[in-house]
């Protein structure tokens, strides 16, 4: 007999859990779906205060006082260590830290204001901008899924016009980077989107969402196609002198070629990964759930996925790499940084916890505190092989 599935459903969100039956009980591969937006450490209130005493320290790291506090000497030791990191050197693009937030989970960084003191993290994606409004799709758009959730908002935002006058006037007076994701439907619109976002004050960079439909190529991706992804980059590349980072897609079977046309159209680091294509069926059966039909899969189930990609990308060029996909810990951050990222950018985890970056920018210090560093720069690419090895298309294969 099967498990029972009970969905319920709030506004946006579908969250489904397995009931199991009398005789589903005694079967042990029936369990509850645990939910993937949680943090996966839960804190007590009691170690949360902790960490808000002691500017978000991780306590158990710093051998501290019985109160949790660092001691002075402490606090001097992990403000030494440095955490900053340039990915564009050439253009003065400097991260106070490794730690940023990921295109469309923090809005434009306002929204979390009152939350979270936003100048403590290393920048900011903002929510991915076009050169006119989009709606978005049609609801439902978002739904939970077993380690991760699928979205399908479709880029809905006001355009870059509203964008530039509601927010650059904010974004001018903050510390944080600030870096616009730019979408688009051609290679004309996202060249006058970021024309239009060149020179402003308070944008430090752009980071270019290219896993975007390309009506000039049948709606192909402009990520899953090397020359595509070259031609659009290039573009953007003589448009501004802007710092500027490419996003890639996972969907495709062999994304180093794509980064390598990236890297030599000009760019100046890579970001990896976007969502994976996903879908989920309505509770009926009788059709796909989302509105768009199809959704983007993020949150812990793509960690895998996405070092995967950054250890790929790692190897075949040499400008910086910003991993992104299911970070929730700073085991997460430390394995990208292994697989040769720089940076990562916290996504899904955001919805659960926004507090979680800047938490883990301090529990980065501290972890090179605990192992005698002065900067995390040491554990950036050791899981690395010395020589190139195998791509996954060749390297992975099926034995019964
Ligand atoms: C609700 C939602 C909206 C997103 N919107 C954008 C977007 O506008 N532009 C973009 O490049 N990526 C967007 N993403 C992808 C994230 O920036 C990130 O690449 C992805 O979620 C993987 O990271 P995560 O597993 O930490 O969430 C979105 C993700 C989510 C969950």
């Amino acid at each position: 007999m099967k498990a029972k599935k009970k969905v319920v459903t709030s506004g946006d969100v579908r969250i489904t859990a397995y009931k199991p039956t009398a005789r589903t009980k005694r079967r042990e591969t029936v369990r509850a779906i645990k939910s993937a937006i949680v943090p996966i450490t839960p804190v007590s209130p009691a170690a949360q205060r902790a960490r808000i005493e002691t500017g978000g320290a991780a306590v158990a790291d710093l051998g501290t006082t019985p109160v949790g506090r660092p001691t002075l000497a402490e606090r001097a030791a992990l403000d030494r260590i440095d955490v900053s990191v340039d990915l564009a050197p050439a253009r003065g693009l400097r991260l106070p830290n490794p730690i940023m937030v990921a295109s469309g989970t923090f809005g434009y960084g306002v929204e979390y204001g009152e939350v979270v003191d936003v100048q403590k993290l290393g920048g900011i994606c903002c929510k991915g901008t076009t050169l006119r409004p989009r709606i978005g799709n049609p609801p439902p758009r978002v739904t939970e899924t077993p380690g991760g959730m699928l979205n399908s908002i479709g880029l809905q935002n006001p355009g870059v016009a509203a964008v530039i006058e509601k927010y650059g006037p904010i974004w001018q007076g903050w510390d944080v980077p600030v870096i616009v994701n730019v979408a688009g439907e051609s290679i004309d619109d996202y060249v006058e989107v970021v024309r239009r976002l060149d020179g402003l004050p308070g944008v430090a960079g752009i980071e270019l969402n290219i896993s975007c439909p390309n009506v000039g190529k049948g709606g192909l991706q402009f990520a899953i196609d090397r020359d595509a992804a070259r031609s659009v980059t290039a573009a953007v590349r003589r448009a501004t002198e802007l710092p500027l980072l490419v996003k890639l897609s996972p969907n495709v079977a062999d994304v180093r070629p794509i980064a390598k046309a990236i890297e030599d159209a000009g760019a100046d680091a890579i970001c990896a990964i976007n969502t994976l294509s996903g879908l989920a069926v309505s509770p009926d059966r009788t059709r796909a759930f989302l509105g768009n039909t199809f959704g983007g899969l993020s949150g812990p189930a793509i960690k895998p996925v996405a070092l995967r990609v950054v250890y790929e990308v790692a190897q075949v060029v040499s400008i910086p790499i910003i991993g992104i996909g299911g970070v929730t810990s700073l085991d997460d951050v430390l394995d990208f940084m292994a697989c040769g990222a720089v940076a990562v950018q916290i996504g899904t985890a955001i919805f659960a916890d926004p507090e979680l970056p800047v938490h883990l920018a301090d529990e980065l210090r501290s972890e090179c505190l605990r192992r005698g560093l002065e900067s995390y720069r040491p554990l950036v690419g050791t899981a690395l092989p010395k020589r190139a090895g195998a791509p996954s298309v060749k390297g992975v294969e099926y034995r019964p």
